[in-house]
């Protein structure tokens, strides 16, 4: 967990988020006995995994005096605060507390939607979840082997970056790639999804909430799947991670080096994009009519569901 551990971020009440699945770590990242804090969402959360192996997702801030569960241990199943050895359940729920005191019933964590999906352990901001976890179009998980990773800390703000996903011109200008975009983007509640298609080529494409750009590619004859996304840990940073996927070939060597090439393509792209991310003063200037799938883009963004994170 090493790679993904920053200063904690103490809790900033008025901030709010968007309503809609972030990646909270890696699934490598938490094994059966693991207990492990992440800073998100301008609060802290903690991931374990409970008896029948399902990710759990709960602020870390115990509800007696506010220690942070994340420095205090598993024990029978149960996560046990560091300070006063109050004990917690997989639905958030005080079981246990040492002096015999009657357990209030305000003695609760804040136990977030979760899902593991991509390689990744992700939480819904909100009581429930109000869509799916993000998909990759074309294909289901188990059709794929994929792997997740951690790019890094990023201060470029995270609905500019996933912007990327619909601004086809940069695509051509920046990343030097031979596409065309589309005539149409398909903008529903919680999700933007277009096709793109020529000879040998098709890119099928969608962002889910505002955390999540996922992709098919077939160019050559070859399939290739990438997901990016990316999670605020507070207004200032924000944490990304991608994944890359091919179709399931029978053979791990031939799997593994396809990987490995989709690896070395996506953070070529990445590599292009974040000098110019992490640099740029973002306003919405002067637009064209080629910008008007970007346009829409920032209409979908200003116009979804945000909200304080139920935890904190
Ligand atoms: S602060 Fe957690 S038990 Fe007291
Ligand atoms: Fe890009």
């Amino acid at each position: 967990m090493d790679a993904i551990a920053v200063t904690p971020v103490r809790t900033v009440s008025d901030e709010t988020y968007y309503q809609c699945w972030y990646p909270v770590c890696l699934v490598s990242e938490v094994g059966a006995a693991t207990l492990v804090g992440v800073d998100m969402l301008g609060t802290r959360v903690i991931v374990y995994r409970d008896a029948s192996g399902k990710a759990v997702v709960q602020s870390a801030w115990c509800p007696h005096l506010g220690a942070d569960l994340s420095q205090g241990a598993r024990v029978e199943g149960q996560v046990r605060c560091p300070y006063h050895h109050w004990r917690f359940d997989s639905t958030g729920a005080c079981s246990h507390i040492p002096t015999g005191d009657r357990i209030p019933a305000a003695a609760r964590i804040f136990t977030y939607p979760s899902a593991e999906a991509w390689g990744l352990i992700w939480l819904f901001n909100g009581t429930t979840a109000a869509f799916d976890v993000p998909r990759v179009p074309g294909a289901t998980e188990a059709e794929l082997a994929c792997e997740a990773h951690l790019r890094g800390i990023r201060t470029s703000p995270g609905e500019i970056a996933l912007s990327n996903g619909v601004d086809f011109q940069h695509l051509r200008t920046l990343h030097g790639l031979q596409t065309t975009e589309p005539e149409e983007i398909a903008v529903r509640d919680h999700e933007i999804e277009f096709r793109v298609g020529r000879a040998g080529y098709t890119q099928h494409g969608v962002i889910s909430g505002v955390s999540t750009f996922a992709q098919h590619l077939t160019s050559g004859g070859s399939n290739l799947f990438m997901l990016f996304c990316g999670a605020p840990i507070d207004r200032g940073r924000r944490r990304m991670f991608f994944m890359v996927g091919v179709p399931r070939m029978g053979g791990a060597q031939a799997e593994r080096q396809a990987l490995d090439n989709l690896r070395g393509f996506v953070e070529r792209l990445l590599a292009e994009d974040e000098p110019v991310l992490e640099s740029m003063r973002f306003r919405r200037g002067t637009l064209v009519a080629s910008d008007r799938h970007l346009a829409r883009y920032f209409r979908y963004v200003s116009e979804f569901p945000r909200a304080a994170p139920p935890g904190v």
